[in-house]
């Protein structure tokens, strides 16, 4: 068993190209996060005032844990587990520990709504006029709300997590990335026509022009808490997988260049998606929202307002399809990355019964948004109190608890435990001197601790009302 695990660790797994590592990670970080919830974060945030918020966030927050988190995967070349151990400090190891759990319960969820994408790029192909006719009911529909959501819980997540799997299964550089390679390009490919049509649509320019006033007063606490975690989300930090991605990057490339580059890449795209949603809802009298409702529901009113409207919607669909699928994927090779080396399993055993059994979980969630037996053992339970299903639940113990709590006690380890000027020894490794050492050791010593900390307190105080 020890050699065979030697031999593991020897070979392992690593990215064939720089570009083939910042576009698996880009995959990662542009999600449903920030096409279907940034634009709707931006509007209620008050345009341009939340945007340039939310720059200094990546900037100075998200930018300095992302290359922490890639700097510990490259160090010790171990899952997030391992990873702490590898350190030197085995009692952290439920950090790690807690990151693989936070991803495990996004997976599950993840996985659904990667479904419900995937049955609306077909609903727009064939059958436009029923989601028009109905576009409340044709969603709610697809969760159950008249029978057992059979599409919309089980064939399109199970296609969904099938892929998912099989790009896993064919290894790092020649299943992620050389996946990300070609669907990456798809991704802008597309978000450009929809930018495009959207930004040109008689009544888009009120649009444009609210995202681009200042609107202080907009700018409130809640606001500003919600565009931190909107940034932790949208990075995919505190959770297993940027280290893991980091831990297959060759000792040559550059730490802080990457980082630089995937937070760009994050924040561009979803940029240019408020620029595509905000305007053309503008243009089309639509309400702007966030996330399921709004992405399925209210933008049905869009497109039925454009001429050829349901060749948008079926752009607009693969493009979230895109999204998702990278995401799952990093999710779900973080996971995978902790069983096989933690475990031992191996790797086709830890994906299928990893994909498997998330994807049963999950169900559960889909079946809890509207269909009635389960809503209703759910609302005995709940009272209806707090969490209207056990979906937000599960968004809430993630986005809200897990997540944050994992960043931050990852942030308390490389700032007090394992030591900045540690971590500045492997950035600086190959690369030219690391100009911003004194900057980003105050930043993850004190200042990413401290807005995360924030992001807690608000969590366990205020639940839900702050997404
Ligand atoms: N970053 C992704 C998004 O913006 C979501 C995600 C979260 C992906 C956690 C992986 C892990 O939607």
């Amino acid at each position: 068993m020890a050699s065979k695990n030697k031999g593991k660790i020897h070979m392992r797994a690593q990215w064939g190209s720089n570009i083939g590592f910042i576009l698996a990670a880009a995959g990662s970080a542009v999600g449903l996060g920030n096409i279907w919830k940034f634009p709707g974060r931006a509007y209620q945030g008050g345009g341009g005032a939340f945007i340039l918020i939310y720059i200094l966030i990546v900037a100075f927050i998200g930018a300095a844990v992302l290359l922490a988190e890639l700097t510990v995967g490259r160090k010790t070349q171990k899952n997030v587990v391992g990873a702490y151990k590898a350190l030197g400090h085995p009692r952290w190891k439920w950090v790690g520990g807690m990151g693989v759990l936070c991803g495990y319960i996004i997976s599950c969820y993840y996985i659904q709504v990667g479904g419900w994408v995937l049955r609306y790029v077909f609903s727009y192909i064939f059958s436009a006029d029923a989601v028009y006719a109905d576009p409340n009911g044709y969603f709610s529909n697809m969760l159950g709300q008249n029978g057992f959501p059979w599409i919309g819980a089980v064939v399109c997540p199970l296609i969904f997590i099938s892929a998912t799997a099989v790009v896993l299964l064919k290894g790092i550089s020649s299943g992620i990335e050389r996946f990300s390679k070609i669907v990456m390009p798809a991704l802008l490919a597309i978000l450009v026509v929809l930018t495009v049509r959207s930004v040109t649509l008689p009544g888009a320019d009120e649009g444009i022009k609210y995202l681009l006033t200042f609107d202080w007063s907009k700018l409130t606490a809640s606001t500003l808490l919600s565009a931190l975690g909107q940034a932790f989300y949208s990075l995919s930090l505190g959770m297993a997988i940027m280290i893991t991605y980091g831990s297959y990057l060759k000792k040559e490339e550059n730490l802080v260049k990457n980082t630089g580059l995937i937070c760009t890449l994050d924040t561009v795209i979803a940029l240019v998606a408020a620029f595509m949603i905000i305007p053309a809802v503008f243009a089309t009298d639509v309400e702007p929202g966030i996330g399921g409702g709004f992405a399925f529901a209210s933008l049905a009113g869009v497109f039925e307002k454009l001429p050829v409207g349901e060749l948008f919607g079926v752009l607009f669909y693969l493009l979230l399809l895109v999204a998702a699928l990278t995401s799952e994927i990093s999710i779900l090779e973080g996971t995978t990355a902790y069983v096989t080396e933690q475990w031992h399993w191996s790797r086709k055993k830890a994906i299928i019964v990893l994909a498997v059994s998330s994807f049963v979980i999950g169900i559960f969630y889909t079946l809890s948004q509207s269909y009635l037996p389960i809503k209703g053992i759910w609302m005995d339970i709940t009272n209806g109190v707090q969490f209207p299903s056990f979906g937000d639940f599960m968004e809430y113990v993630t986005d809200r608890l897990l997540m944050p709590l994992g960043a931050l006690l990852f942030c308390i380890f490389v700032g007090w435990v394992w030591k900045p000027k540690h971590a500045i020894t492997e950035i600086e490794q190959h690369s030219v001197g690391f100009r911003l050492k004194k900057v980003w050791t105050v930043l993850i010593k004190f200042v990413a601790p401290a807005a995360i900390f924030a992001i807690l307190v608000s969590g366990l105080l205020f639940g839900m009302s702050l997404s």
